[in-house]
C-alpha cells in the first residue's frame, strides 16, 4: 500500500512526547513490511538541524491560499530508509523556532495557521505531484482538518489523492481550538463553520474537524476508544466521538524493540535479559550514584519519567509524601513541565535529600537509565491515551505501579487480581489509590521469588510494534 503519515513530531527528529516514538515506530514499521512510506513533518528548526535532514532536498515550492492571501512555502524530502521518505513542509516565519508549540509559557498565538499552511502543504504536494495514496494517515490536532481539506481539494480539482483517510486521537485533551475568526483562512465552505462541521462552542475545533471528517478514526489503546466516549474522559467530544463510535477503533502502540531493548542497550552500563539480570544491578548502582542517593538491595527504588503535568498524577506522588518520609524507600523523578509541579518536587528533596532525587530535563540517555535501575516504575495517571513507560518499565523488568485508567488497563496486569500472570500494580486514580498501590509494592518487593517472578513475566511480553502494525495494516485494508 502506498501510506501517507501526517504528523507534527516524529522520532528521530522532533519529540515532545510518545506521538513521537508512535509516528516514528509505525512508519518505520510499515516501511520495512514493504510498504510504501511518504511521513509530512513541519519543517521545525529541530528537524532541520538533525544530520539526516541536512540532507534534504527541495522538491516543490508552494504557494498555499490562506483566506484572501497566499503564502510561500517549500517542500523538502529525504529518504532515511528504504521505502521510507520523509517529506518537510517548510516556511521560516512559522516553523524556524526553538520549540514546536510555543515558547514554555504559552503556545504560539499563530498555531492556527501554522498547522492550517502545514495540512494544506500537504494536499498541495501530493496534487501538485499527482500522488494518489491508498491512506492518508493524520495524527492529533495539529492534523485534525487535513481529512476535510483533501476531500475539498479533490471536489475543487476534481482529482483523487486518497483513496481513505484516517485519524487517529494520541491524546483528546489537546484539540486546537481557535477563535472562529480565522477558519477562512482554510478556505472551505462557509457551511463548515456551524455544529455539522468545526464548530466547538463558538470556537473552531481542529480536533473535532477530524473525528468527524475522516473515514476511520482510531485511538492508542481500546479502552481509551470507550473512556473518550464518556463525558469522564471526553473533554467535551464524547458526543462527537459517539456519533463515530462504529469507525472507531483502539489499537495499542508497540515500543520500538532497536532502541528500547536492555539487551543491545547501548545507554545502559551494563546490558541484560530475562535469563541473566545481573546487569540490572549494575544499572541500579550507577542510577544511585548519578542521582547522589545510596540504597541497598531490600530498599525499594521508585523511578519516574515523565512530562510533569496532572494528567500523569505528578500531584498525587507530592500528596503522598508522607509514606516516602514513613518508608525506607528511594524516588527518583526525570521530568519537565508545569512550574508548580517542578516546585513541589523541590520541595520535596528540600525534606528528603537522602531519600528523593529529581532531574527536572529532557534526558534520553538518563531515561533508559531509570527504566533500567529503578525496582518499581510509578505511572499514576489520571488519564492514559495508551503509555509507552510502562512498557519500557515491563520490558526492563521494573514493575510497573499504574491507574487504571486507558491504556494503561490494557498493557499492564494485575499481580494481585492475578498471581499467576500479573506484571504490575494497579490501583484508582486518587491520591488513597496511590497510597494502596505503594503499600503493595513494599509487600511485593519484600518477597523475593515472587517479586522476581513478576518482574520475569513482564519481561517476556510482547510489545513489539510488528504485532501493533498488523493491526493497522488490517484497519487500512477493511477501510479500502
Ligand atoms: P506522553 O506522550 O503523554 O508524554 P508517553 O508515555 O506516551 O506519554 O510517552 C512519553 C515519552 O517521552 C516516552 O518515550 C518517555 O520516555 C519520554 N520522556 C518523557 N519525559 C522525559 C524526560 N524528562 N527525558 C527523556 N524522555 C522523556
Ligand atoms: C499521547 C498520550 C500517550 C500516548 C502517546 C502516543 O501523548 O498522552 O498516552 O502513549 O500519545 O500514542
Amino acid at each position: 500500500m502506498k501510506i501517507v503519515h501526517v504528523a507534527s513530531e516524529m522520532y528521530p527528529y522532533v519529540k515532545t512526547g510518545g506521538l513521537a516514538d508512535a509516528v516514528g515506530s509505525l512508519a518505520t514499521t510499515l516501511a520495512d513490511r514493504g510498504h510504501e512510506v511518504l511521513v509530512f513533518l513541519p519543517g521545525y528548526r529541530a528537524v532541520m538541524d538533525h544530520p539526516d535532514a541536512g540532507k534534504a532536498e527541495r522538491v516543490q515550492k508552494l504557494r498555499i491560499e490562506m483566506g484572501d492571501v497566499f503564502m510561500s512555502g517549500e517542500v523538502r524530502a529525504f529518504s532515511p530508509r528504504k521505502n521510507l521518505t520523509v517529506y518537510l513542509v517548510c516556511r521560516e516565519e512559522f516553523f524556524d523556532r526553538r520549540h514546536p508549540y510555543g515558547n514554555g509559557e504559552r503556545d504560539y498565538e499563530d498555531n492556527h495557521h501554522r498547522y492550517i499552511f502545514f495540512c494544506k502543504g500537504v494536499v498541495e504536494l501530493l496534487r501538485l505531484n499527482t500522488m494518489r495514496a491508498d491512506i492518508v494517515h493524520g495524527h492529533d490536532w495539529q492534523t485534525g482538518l487535513l481529512p476535510v481539506l483533501l476531500r475539498h481539494a479533490e471536489q475543487r480539482h476534481g482529482v483523487t489523492l486518497a483513496m481513505k483517510t484516517i485519524y487517529t486521537v494520541h491524546n483528546i485533551a489537546f484539540q486546537g481550538v481557535f477563535p472562529m475568526r480565522s477558519f477562512y483562512r482554510t478556505n472551505l465552505p462557509e457551511e463548515l463553520q456551524g455544529i455539522d462541521g468545526v464548530e466547538f462552542y463558538g470556537q473552531m475545533s481542529m480536533m473535532k474537524a477530524g473525528l468527524l471528517f475522516a473515514d476511520r478514526v482510531t485511538t492508542v489503546s481500546p479502552r481509551y476508544s470507550l473512556e473518550i466516549q464518556t463525558q469522564e474522559f471526553g473533554c467535551g467530544l464524547d458526543g462527537v466521538v459517539k456519533t463515530r463510535a462504529d469507525d472507531l477503533v483502539g489499537l495499542i502502540n508497540g515500543i520500538d524493540t532497536q532502541v528500547w531493548n536492555p539487551a543491545t542497550d547501548t545507554l545502559l552500563p551494563a546490558k541484560f535479559s530475562a535469563q541473566d539480570l545481573s546487569g540490572k544491578g549494575t544499572c541500579r548502582a550507577e542510577l544511585l550514584t548519578r542521582t547522589g542517593l545510596t540504597a541497598g538491595p531490600k530498599v525499594p527504588v521508585f523511578g519516574m519519567v515523565c512530562r510533569l503535568t496532572e494528567q500523569k498524577g505528578v500531584q498525587l506522588v507530592l500528596a503522598n509524601k508522607a509514606f516516602f518520609e514513613r518508608e525506607d524507600v528511594r524516588l527518583i523523578v526525570l521530568g519537565t513541565g508545569d512550574r508548580k509541579l517542578e516546585q513541589g518536587m523541590r520541595d520535596l528533596i528540600a525534606t528528603l535529600p537522602a531519600k528523593v532525587a529529581f532531574a527536572p530535563r529532557l534526558d534520553e540517555a538518563m531515561s533508559h537509565l531509570v527504566e533500567a535501575g529503578s525496582d518499581f516504575f510509578v505511572m499514576p495517571s489520571l488519564f492514559e491515551p495508551c503509555g509507552l513507560n510502562q512498557m519500557y518499565s515491563q520490558a526492563y523488568g521494573t514493575v510497573p505501579l499504574v491507574s487504571k485508567v486507558g491504556g494503561l488497563v490494557d498493557t499492564v496486569i494485575d499481580v494481585d487480581a492475578d498471581p499467576a500472570n500479573g506484571t504490575g500494580i494497579m490501583f484508582p486514580p486518587t491520591e488513597a489509590g496511590l497510597a494502596t498501590g505503594l503499600t503493595r509494592a513494599l509487600r511485593l518487593h519484600a518477597d523475593a521469588t515472587r517479586y522476581a517472578a513478576t518482574q520475569r513475566r513482564g519481561m517476556q511480553r510482547d510489545f513489539s510494534w510488528d504485532r501493533a502494525a498488523e493491526a493497522y495494516e488490517a484497519l487500512y485494508e477493511d477501510s479500502l
